[in-house]
């Protein structure tokens, strides 16, 4: 494992087994040390294919070392809109499958947005989500993937460095990046409720991923880009503890 110090951010250039790895380690050293404290340990967490490998080795802690999830509280991201909770593709199947059902956790302390909220409704529950992240006491650490276009969440380019939890149109190219999975662009949603910016930074770690060579760009651009909502992932740089997991693919050139 390589690490260098960007001028923004720690990069950790390593494969994508051993960022699973080393992220999962961190995890589990503060569910350990929050347990023996009395207290839960806060996790926010991402979909997509980006972090299944840490969510194998969660799992795999759980299983064979005896990682017990009964003080995790999770908050994930963002949720798609106009889908039944139980379709196949809402982010609260994937993480069921990929996560919650693997390690037991209590499905009371695994919070998601709803993706049925009546269109009234909407303002309150984002609110409800908000002040249900604070009554837990905070993120402890906040794990993220990237969007191609420079999203966190489905903070879409154009996201503000304020914005909280709230409704968003997903841009062409996230409907584009799901449209397989969901059998058809026709199919995917186009709207979701994310975390806002505010919501992310507010967490006390951030560690994200990023695999492959399609996130090269992003991840180059994400270091040296303007800051601002115009690639909301530039708003990671303002973090004080904020590192990157990247493969060699995915690593800007030194
Ligand atoms: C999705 C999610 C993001 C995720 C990103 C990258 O749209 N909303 O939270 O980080 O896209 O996905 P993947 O890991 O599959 O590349």
């Amino acid at each position: 494992m390589t690490s260098i110090r960007a001028p923004s951010i720690p990069l950790v250039i390593t494969t994508p087994a051993e960022a699973a790895r080393a992220v999962a380690r961190e995890l589990a050293e503060l569910i350990r040390a929050r347990r023996r404290g009395g207290r839960v340990a806060v996790l926010g967490l991402p979909t997509g294919r980006t972090p299944l490998e840490l969510y194998d080795e969660l799992a795999r802690l759980h299983r064979d070392e005896g990682l017990d999830f009964a003080n995790v509280v999770t908050f994930n991201l963002d949720e798609y809109l106009d889908l039944a909770p139980a379709h196949p593709r809402s982010f609260r199947s994937f993480m069921r499958e990929k996560l919650f059902e693997r390690v037991g956790i209590d499905p009371l302390n695994a919070w998601l947005p709803a993706s049925d909220v009546a269109p009234s409704q909407v303002d309150a529950h984002c609110r409800a989500y908000e002040r249900e992240i604070a009554a837990a006491g905070g993120i402890d650490v906040q794990i993220l993937g990237l969007g191609r276009n420079g999203h966190i969440g489905f903070n879409e380019p154009g996201a503000e460095r304020e914005s909280r939890t709230r409704e968003v149109r997903l841009a062409a190219t996230t409907r584009a990046d799901a449209a397989a999975e969901f059998g058809g662009l026709a199919n995917v949603p186009e709207r979701a409720i994310t975390m806002g910016i505010a919501t992310v930074l507010a967490a006390r770690r951030i560690r994200v991923l990023a695999f492959g060579a399609s996130k090269r760009e992003v991840v180059r651009r994400m270091l040296v880009d303007p800051l601002g909502p115009a690639l909301p992932a530039t708003f990671l740089r303002e973090h004080g503890d904020v590192r990157l997991f990247l493969d060699s693919a995915a690593a800007p050139a030194s």
